[in-house]
């Protein structure tokens, strides 16, 4: 082994992880992302992705994926204002507008950079504020951290306390914004957007809401939480989705007004300055969202699955949280016991994967158990079973 004392370093970093319970992994599958998956070489069920409406290998979509590449090719070869913006990518920004009820669309090629990439367009001042919530998706954090704002970060969800920081900053001039995400995406509740949007118009903030979990989801239309709770784009002026979770493909997109989109084409480095994602991931994406508009079973099934999974566990004794969305997590507290949970699930066939800190707070990490419409009921009967048989007669549990 190099004793090159950088090296060790890193291996010294790397121990310590370990020691914590904290070292992570990846997994291999051979399957696609569906219920049933091979992952590792065993069959597992899963209970863990984000594709949440079951498309990410619905035919439909792979189809016009496939079209596309015969007729875009694979990669876009550049960025969107060079020569990297096609045809799809600009129908899917004319149909997410429309969709979501906004003037206009503007896709990124990953959430984590639409985040980053608004946030430090918009905020670029020394004397400007960021007011985020404290269990923020890490990509809203880091944008705040990564701009040249104040970073607040409030207690979760807590409006009161929010205004009155609000009310500190007053006078000063300088531009102010709220941002969190729509269902926070590690504890499954939701942000309280009608009063957020309330404080935001009256000290004159921006909101931006991250909806990466309610999009295709949430709302009557499936236009997700702001949908949901009949939000306009004056109340909410910058709506930020990703496109890899319920919509089952890949990206992001940010909709807001005329005015706010063609800012960010002059001034969002994390649009400007990358390769525009393939036009066949931007055709496939249109595939899906027709699917979310003309197949709402896929959402009704799903909320049945929701309250089918919560009653079985409360009977159960499991601790749920208060959700009431595909995000279900289960509570355990230590790293270690969350771990072996989530090993004694899967010697079941099932696969839950343990959430642990830094992605939550020390001493909360889970068993963040996410249900899809691909998911049967006699699936969730599995979960039920396995956490009846393995889970509540451990030991180490609680
Ligand atoms: C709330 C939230 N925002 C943003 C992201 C980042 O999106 P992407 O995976 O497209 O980078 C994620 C997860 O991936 C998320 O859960």
């Amino acid at each position: 082994m190099t004793t090159d004392p950088k090296l060790t370093k890193l291996r010294t970093e790397l121990d310590s992880r370990r020691s914590r319970h904290l070292y992570r992994s990846t997994r291999v599958a051979d399957s696609p992302q569906q219920p049933h998956r091979h992952i590792d070489g065993k069959a597992l069920l899963t209970f863990c992705s984000n594709d949440y409406l079951g498309l990410a290998n619905h035919p439909d979509v792979i189809h016009a994926f496939q079209q596309a590449a015969n007729t875009y090719g694979v990669g876009s070869g550049a960025a969107h204002l060079v020569n990297g913006h096609s045809r799809p990518h600009q129908q899917l920004e004319e149909a997410l507008a429309a969709f979501t009820g906004r003037e206009r669309a503007l896709l990124f090629s990953t959430g984590y950079m639409a985040n980053l990439g608004v946030v430090n367009a918009l905020l670029n001042g020394r004397n400007d504020v960021v007011y985020a919530d404290r269990l923020n998706h890490a990509s809203l954090v880091d944008a705040g951290l990564l701009s040249a704002a104040k970073l607040i970060r409030y207690p979760h969800n807590d409006t009161h306390h929010l205004g009155k920081r609000l009310l500190a900053q007053e006078g000063e001039g300088a531009t102010q914004l709220i941002l969190t995400d729509g269902v926070f995406s590690m504890d499954g509740d939701v942000a309280p957007l009608s009063r957020l949007a309330k404080l935001a118009r009256h000290h004159d903030a921006w909101l931006m809401v991250d909806d990466a979990h309610g999009f295709g989801v949430l709302g009557k239309t499936g236009a997700g939480l702001v949908e949901a709770e009949g939000l306009t784009q004056d109340d909410v002026p910058i709506l930020m989705s990703t496109l890899g979770k319920a919509l089952g493909t890949a990206g992001a997109f940010i909709a807001g007004s005329h005015d706010l989109i063609d800012y960010l084409i002059q001034t969002a480095r994390t649009w400007i300055y990358t390769t525009a994602q393939p036009p066949a991931v931007a055709a496939a994406t249109l595939a899906s969202l027709q699917l979310v508009q003309t197949e709402p079973w896929r959402r009704e099934h799903l909320q049945a699955l929701i309250q089918q999974f919560r009653q079985g566990a409360t009977q159960l004794g499991v601790p749920l949280m208060p959700s009431s969305t595909a995000i279900q997590p289960i509570m355990v507290g230590s790293s270690a016991k969350a771990l072996e949970l989530s090993r004694k699930l899967e010697e079941r066939g099932i696969l839950v994967t343990a959430i642990r800190p830094p992605t939550v707070p020390v001493d909360t990490a889970r068993l963040r158990v996410t249900l899809s419409a691909a998911h049967t009921r006699e699936d969730v009967e599995r979960l039920l079973d396995a956490l009846s048989n393995s889970f509540l007669k451990s030991k180490s549990y609680r």
